[in-house]
């Protein structure tokens, strides 16, 4: 297995490893290891069905059912994310971190792009939010310390995607603003422009304030950030503790298609 970097510090490409295949348990560590380490992990000319992606996925957690699941009646493990000239968007077309509404949003997820736009473009951007927090001065490192924020489903299901929401609504949870990553141990700013509505405690203008300062902080630090460029039958893993991320859509009207399995984290975020 050999790992080539994609950047210093975020995102990795792994090489000479079969997914299709189950992974020993010294091969298993490897990749453990490195997905830690590189937080990205981006697997090219891999052939998988669905159960060979589940698998894999099974390896290093319990499978997630998304909240929006429930048009689909086979794999509610799946997430299809398909964009076609018809599509009004595209999903994560924006930061965020997957599904920082639920209570135990997911440690990683698993995307498994097989067509991608003729033409070029539907990359994904990664950001390192290890990073993103050790950039910030100490003094707003004290004052996010002890700071909660709400994370609400509705943002994108209903206000961006417009899906109807299930029975008593879209999860909506807090989590500390600064998390401390369980396997790490190293600290990780926790807010994404995608599921956070507010801080608690603060006045409306001033949560907005901090927020924005953030989402900007993220959005023009390109130091931060590792592109991922997708051929077809590429599958990158990503560690969604201590990363954002962002669909762009500059392929319009072309299409892309692939699958996503996400991990359920074993505890909440924390301080
Ligand atoms: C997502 O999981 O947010 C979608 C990412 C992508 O399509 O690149």
């Amino acid at each position: 297995m050999e790992i080539v970097p994609i950047t210093p510090h975020i995102g990795a490409e792994v090489q000479g490893v079969d997914l299709s295949l189950p992974l020993g348990n010294e091969e298993f560590s490897a990749v453990h290891q490195a997905f830690l380490d590189w937080s990205v992990l981006v697997f090219r000319d891999q052939e998988l069905d669905r159960e060979q992606h589940k698998a894999f996925g099974r390896r290093f957690g319990k499978l997630h059912v998304h909240p929006m699941y429930k048009e689909r009646i086979d794999h509610p493990e799946i997430l299809r994310v398909k964009t076609t000239a018809n599509s009004t968007y595209t999903a994560g077309d924006g930061w965020h971190t997957d599904v920082t509404c639920d209570e135990f949003p997911p440690m990683g997820s698993m995307l498994y792009i097989t067509e991608t736009p003729e033409g070029g473009g539907g990359d994904t951007l990664f950001a390192d939010m290890y990073l993103a927090y050790e950039l910030l001065s100490d003094g707003i490192k004290k004052m996010l310390g002890g700071l909660v924020a709400v994370h609400d489903g509705a943002i994108p299901y209903v206000g961006s995607y417009k899906s109807t929401p299930p029975e008593g609504g879209y999860p909506r949870n807090e989590h500390p603003v600064i998390v401390t990553h369980p396997e790490t141990n190293r600290k990780v700013l926790f807010v994404n422009s995608g599921f956070t509505s507010h801080i608690k405690g603060l006045k409306p203008f001033e949560s907005r304030a901090i927020l924005d300062m953030l989402y900007r902080h993220i959005a023009s630090t390109p130091k931060l950030i590792a592109r991922v460029q997708w051929k077809p039958n590429t599958l990158t893993f990503w560690d969604n503790r201590c990363t954002q991320h962002h669909a762009v859509w500059d392929y319009y009207p072309h299409s892309r298609y692939g699958e996503r399995v996400s991990l359920i984290a074993d505890s909440r975020p924390a301080a």
